[in-house]
């Protein structure tokens, strides 16, 4: 299983996404992996920091668009869940990560910016649907919450396109900023409610995957 989390903009949290999702799933028991597309390559560093005695996550840098799908691919069949953190380029990589997708995750700040920059995504997902000819299931995560006045506007707007927004939402927390600095999730991390949010998403995407396992 495929899952990619990616958005066109940069410091939406990919890359958090991503660990801490791979956290929640190594401590499950899962065979996981992290496919880091990014050049500046901050999930290959976070992992590099974790200690030995913690649920292995191991990434792969893979920033070339050439042998992408391939290799993916190979993870995907040793794997039980490969997750692919994404780049915010407008390169065709982004097209490859959204067409590879067996469930797409897309980051967004609750914020007017934020909503009206997913145009530009929505535009490239509807041609990989194109392409693939068939549905790529997506989901909008709203993180970084702050105000739940705003987050319920944007989750309006949201409404609005035809990919639904998970029920789970990411407070900014500093506990996000601290835990990646020592190679933790915060699943592994002393801030309960952080904890909790992820487990609910972890919950949530969990529940997800089980449907479409069934559908294949
Ligand atoms: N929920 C959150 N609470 C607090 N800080 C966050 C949260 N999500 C991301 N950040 C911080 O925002 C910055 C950008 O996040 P990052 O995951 O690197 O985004 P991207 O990979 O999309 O560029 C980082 O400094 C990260 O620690
Ligand atoms: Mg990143």
């Amino acid at each position: 299983m495929i899952l990619s989390v990616t958005s066109l903009k940069g410091g939406v949290g990919k890359s958090t996404i991503a660990q801490n999702l791979a956290v929640c799933f190594a401590h499950a028991g899962y065979k996981i992996c992290i496919v880091d597309v990014d050049t500046n390559q901050s999930a290959l560093r976070w992992s590099g920091l974790r200690d030995e005695s913690l649920p292995a996550v191991p990434v792969v840098a893979l920033n070339d668009d050439v042998g992408l799908a391939k290799n993916v691919k190979h993870l995907n069949e040793d794997h039980e869940i490969v997750i692919i953190d994404g780049t915010p380029s407008l390169s065709q990589v982004t097209s490859k990560i959204i067409l590879l997708a067996d469930l797409l995750i897309i980051p967004i700040q609750p914020s007017g910016l934020d909503v009206w920059a997913t145009e530009k995504f929505l535009e490239r997902y509807n041609n990989a649907v194109e392409q693939k000819e068939a549905t790529i299931p997506a989901q909008f995560l709203i993180n970084q919450n702050q105000s739940t006045n705003l987050s319920k506007e944007v989750h309006e707007i949201l409404e609005q396109t035809d990919i639904p927004v998970f029920k789970s939402s990411i407070r900014s927390r500093i506990a996000y900023r601290e835990a990646v600095i020592k190679g933790l999730g915060v699943f592994e991390y002393k801030d309960e409610k952080a904890k909790q949010e992820m487990a609910d998403l972890f919950k949530e995407i969990q529940s997800i995957i089980r449907k479409l396992n069934k559908k294949k």
